[in-house]
């Protein structure tokens, strides 16, 4: 690879401007937990509030991303953190282009969370532990996939035939198996407002 020979070419317009457009900061939200937990419901629940709210933002799903810009990756250690890479990188565009942007992906890797979090400057990445026990995860298998990996018809599954390692910092921690998701969504806003990403008060109008 020839980076020596590659120049960046800078803006005029800075993301600064962006945000004062916006008014709001450029900000990742960034959900981890097993699948089943409820990370993609939640994104999308958030999202509708923080849009309600004015906020510009937009959705990453590791469902989605995975049938285009991560088409060509499996489920493998290398894999998943080159997914992870890809997201981080996707994620720190949207930061710059003062957009909320909520990542919905398992990310089941420490180490991949915090390079994503090395990416953003201090304060701009909020990692969100979607907690839910293993068993409930399993019991609620929306998309029936913990039947098959315990039948043995997907290898490397999340909680059951590979890793998943929690958050040992995260910003906040929601518990869907006790909460609801309006009680979850609400935690986040709280979040962000008490430490200044968005003023409570906002309207989609203002
Ligand atoms: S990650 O580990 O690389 O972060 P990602 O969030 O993109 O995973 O994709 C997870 C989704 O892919 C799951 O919600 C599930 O629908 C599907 N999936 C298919 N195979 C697996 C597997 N082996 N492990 C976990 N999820 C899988």
């Amino acid at each position: 690879m020839s980076s020596d020979n590659i120049v960046r070419h800078e803006s005029r317009v800075d993301r600064r401007q962006r945000e004062a457009q916006n008014r709001h900061y450029g900000l990742t939200i960034w959900f981890t937990g097993l699948s089943g937990s409820g990370k993609s419901t939640l994104s999308v629940a958030l999202e509708e509030r923080l849009a309600a709210m004015g906020c510009r933002t937009y959705r990453l799903d590791g469902d989605n991303v995975r049938t285009g810009l991560c088409r060509d990756l499996e489920f493998s250690p290398e894999d998943r953190i080159e997914n992870i890479r890809r997201i981080g990188e996707v994620a720190g565009l949207f930061r710059d282009a003062g957009i909320i942007n909520l990542t919905a992906f398992i990310s089941p890797y420490r180490q991949d969370r915090d390079m994503a979090r090395a990416l953003a400057d201090e304060g701009d990445f909020v990692e969100v532990f979607v907690n839910a026990p293993l068993a409930v995860c399993e019991a609620r298998d929306p998309k029936g996939l913990y039947a098959k990996a315990r039948a043995g018809n997907i290898p490397n599954f999340t909680g059951i035939s590979a890793p998943y390692e929690p958050p040992e910092y995260p910003e906040v921690v929601v518990n869907t198996d006790t909460s609801t998701i309006d009680e979850c969504v609400d935690h986040v806003v709280e979040y962000l407002v008490t430490n200044g990403y968005i003023d409570a008060d906002r309207q989609a109008s203002a």
